[in-house]
């Protein structure tokens, strides 16, 4: 197709929203075929993609990145015939049903609840009326502008006259998406505050997206490739395209979720939409974690960073090279799994416990210097980077000399083996919170103030972290990574941070903003055409290029991120990082979190509730992935016999340390209660299982009716783990990854193997 990509599936979009009569009567969308200048199209017997003829033959552009592009166009087009099928049928349903008048049931706000559901059905439709003329401005000005990138112009006038149509056009569409997002908000309004409903009330706490931020159409190209720059244009004029009909089905499927629980108020989706906490008892109480000791005695001066990407054979071979070396005196820090793997086994060779001499990560290392002055304070150290050494014989004597008896030569870089190094001293990270973080904080206060009259500040620069009914947002793990990268974004940016996070409910639903800190909360960041960065799964893009976001001139940003930028954010702005006091925190994530999130009243509720054991407890994560096919499809990730050896670990944990310790045992499947070995410890108040089984859910991974069923289960299980248990014992999750980094620092170990693990945000 290549060409007019858009032909049939125009005319099947066309069909689908407006119904098959007029598919006829579909808009020409592009004249363009007339010019001289073609693109051959790579299926044979399909139309030619050709630009109109006020174009010159002088091309800048490459033949396969323009088909690359198209073909782009066309994936894009696709996408949104199937979110639009997917959604007609949704929206025909809930139509069927609303006409069967299924939810007059005569109460006393009945009405305003009746007009809840049936607005947003209308709403849903006038905006996928909407779309359907908005599909064509996308096709068509992506085909001018692909034109104007490439190709000189004869007319200026005639290319200033296409976009300002364009522009105009986009406009107006905009224009119509906030409209039906306005209408629907007034709607919202109870007539009497009795009828309302805190999930409703949710939808719009905190501040509107700020009307400064709103219309920025502009494609931009500088420093990235024409393929992303157009990918990341569409991408933002698709979501305007889509976001406004998906939000309020989306709303609508959730309305029907809260008048099903409404009736079940001992359930935590009750508790989670209807909003009424149980009283409770027992007040939950934070542990006061022992830090962690990962360089017990003082024993390492030399620390083996091992990047992910590394062969684990070179891992092997220069283990077996370097096997002369005491070892105590090494580290070995790793992060991917086939790591550890290739040297435990290797360490099992020579009788080691991998215990001694392993540093597990979920993240890399960037930063070797402060990751070695955070975990060995105060002692001369080497660091080596696995990747740029060359471990041969005599590698091991040359090491061993330098870290226990170096000579005098030995001061010169040029008796050092290559890829090692001696740690460089560093100064103390700055106290928590910094001073300008103080005066960060304050500026937001003045923001949220002003944004509330609507008024336009001296500094209106503001980065909104997004996560919509359309958007992909991730898993537990990748949300609290995004929202964190983000805020550090925003720090080292000097913008306003804010979140907009509406799925499966509002994030204020289980995370408040804390007293006295920031108000983050934002809504209405999807009926808006803003400038965005759309980072998910996609951290090379940000690391090619961070200045991107960072130095963007836009005054509003929507980020949609479920990755952990954090770090290349840090290195990219260095003076910026330093002087707001952000590098070398080793716990900066757990301070931004701290900042910004305290729970929610019904996840405080959930939490007081659990009456967690007193004394030590130790925290067993166990994901095995697969086991749950009812409730979501997720690879398999640990067979359910590999528990035996995650409490294996937490027995060695707990003797190391001399606790009298309870484990408290969280699990995606219930099955674990069916092994002999866990039953036992159940039955001697050795081992909690605070979960109800309905509640497992995966974020990311579940039907929303699931997902809300289990929210706050899920929630209050991660803060468990975050903030209740004085050691983990960890698998390879997100999940507890971010407890670990979020929460105390304190002992940590991954369950296979029982590796030492490090947290800390370096
Ligand atoms: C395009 O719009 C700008 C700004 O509104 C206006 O000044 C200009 O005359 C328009 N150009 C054409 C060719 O219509
Ligand atoms: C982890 O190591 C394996 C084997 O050495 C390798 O194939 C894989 O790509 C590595 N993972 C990453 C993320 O680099």
């Amino acid at each position: 197709m290549a060409a007019m990509p858009g032909r049939a599936l125009l005319a099947k979009l066309t069909a689908l929203v407006l119904g098959p009569a007029s598919a006829d009567v579909l808009p020409a969308a592009l004249h363009c075929t007339s010019s001289a200048l073609a693109v051959p199209s790579p299926t044979p017997g399909t139309e030619e993609f050709t630009c109109p003829p006020y174009f010159h033959a002088r091309t800048c552009c490459q033949l396969n990145e323009m088909l690359k592009i198209w073909e782009k166009v066309e994936d894009m087009l696709q996408f949104i015939v199937r979110v639009l099928d997917d959604q007609g049928r949704d929206l025909q349903a809930a139509e069927e049903e609303e006409a069967a008048g299924l939810w007059d049931d005569g109460s006393a706000c009945a009405k305003y609840h009746v007009q809840l559901f049936s607005s947003r059905l209308q709403g849903s439709r006038a905006a996928r009326e909407a779309t359907a003329k908005g599909l064509d401005i996308l096709q068509g000005s992506t085909m001018h502008l692909l034109c104007a990138a490439c190709f000189q112009s004869s007319s200026t006038l005639k290319l200033e006259q296409v976009d300002n149509f364009t522009k105009s056009a986009l406009l107006s569409l905009q224009d119509r998406m906030g409209a039906i997002f306005t209408e629907q908000l007034l709607q919202d309004v109870p007539p009497d505050p009795s009828c309302s409903l805190a999930y409703v009330t949710e939808l719009t706490a905190g501040s509107l997206f700020p009307a400064w931020g709103r219309f920025s159409p502009a494609l931009r190209t500088s420093s990235t490739s024409l393929l992303q720059a157009f990918s990341a244009w569409m991408d933002r004029v698709l979501s305007l395209l889509v976001e406004v009909p998906g939000s309020l089905l989306f709303q609508h499927t959730m309305l029907k979720l809260l008048l099903f629980y409404g009736e079940r108020p001992d359930s935590d989706a009750f508790r989670l939409l209807i909003g009424q906490a149980a009283p409770s008892e027992s007040q939950h109480a934070p542990i006061q974690a022992d830090p962690p000791n990962l360089c017990p005695d003082n024993t390492a001066r030399l620390f083996l960073f091992v990047r992910q990407a590394v062969q684990a054979s070179t891992v092997s071979k220069c283990y077996k090279e370097l096997q002369a070396i005491q070892s105590p005196l090494l580290r070995w820090v790793v992060t991917n799994q086939s790591h550890v793997t290739a040297l435990s086994d290797e360490a099992a060779l020579r009788g080691q416990s991998p215990k001694v001499e392993l540093i597990w990560r979920r993240f890399e290392v960037r930063n070797l210097d402060s990751f070695v002055a955070d975990v060995c304070p105060g002692l001369p150290a080497w660091v080596a980077d696995v990747e740029a050494m060359d471990c041969q014989a005599g590698t091991a004597d040359t090491i061993s000399r330098l870290t226990t008896a170096p000579v005098e030569e030995d001061l010169l870089s040029s008796s050092w083996p290559s890829g090692l190094r001696p740690a460089r001293p560093q100064p103390p990270p700055v106290s928590w919170p910094p001073l300008l973080i103080n005066k960060y904080i304050q500026a937001h206060a003045a923001l949220v103030r002003q944004l509330a009259t609507g008024g336009e500040p001296a500094n209106p620069k503001v980065l909104v972290y997004v996560c919509t009914a359309m958007s992909y947002c991730g898993g537990h793990g990748d949300r609290l990574n995004g929202m964190l990268s983000a805020f550090v974004l925003a720090l080292l940016s000097d913008r306003a941070f804010f979140i907009d996070s509406q799925r499966p409910v509002p994030l204020s639903m289980v995370l408040q903003p804390r007293p006295g800190g920031l108000d983050w909360r934002m809504f209405g960041s999807h009926a808006a055409l803003a400038a965005s960065f759309n980072l998910n799964d996609n951290l090379a893009a940000f690391e090619q290029n961070p200045r991107s976001v960072l130095e963007s001139q836009e005054q509003v940003i929507r980020l949609v991120s479920n990755q952990r930028l954090t770090a290349a954010a840090l290195h990219a702005s260095e003076q910026r990082a330093e002087s707001l006091g952000l590098s070398r925190q080793p716990e900066l994530h757990s301070h931004l979190f701290r900042m910004l999130f305290a729970p929610s009243p019904a996840l405080q509720a959930r939490l007081n509730a659990r009456n967690l054991p007193a004394g030590r407890r130790i925290g067993l994560h166990f994901r095995a992935g697969d086991q749950m096919p009812q409730n979501w499809k997720d690879p398999p990730r640990h067979a359910l016999s590999q528990l035996d050896e995650f409490l294996d670990c937490a027995e060695s944990l707990e003797k190391d340390y001399g606790w009298e310790a309870t484990f408290i045992l969280f699990a995606d499947t219930d099955k674990v209660l069916t092994m002999p070995r866990v039953k036992e410890l159940m039955s001697l108040g050795k081992l909690v299982w605070p979960s109800e089984p309905d509640g497992l859910v995966h974020l990311d991974r579940s039907p929303a009716t699931l997902t809300v069923r289990g929210l706050l289960q899920t929630w209050a299980d991660w803060w468990t783990l975050a903030f209740d248990v004085d050691a983990l014992v960890l698998c390879h999750s997100g999940f507890g990854a971010t407890a670990l980094e979020i929460g105390h620092r304190r002992p940590a170990v991954v369950g296979r193997g029982c590796v030492p693990a490090d947290g800390s945000t370096g």
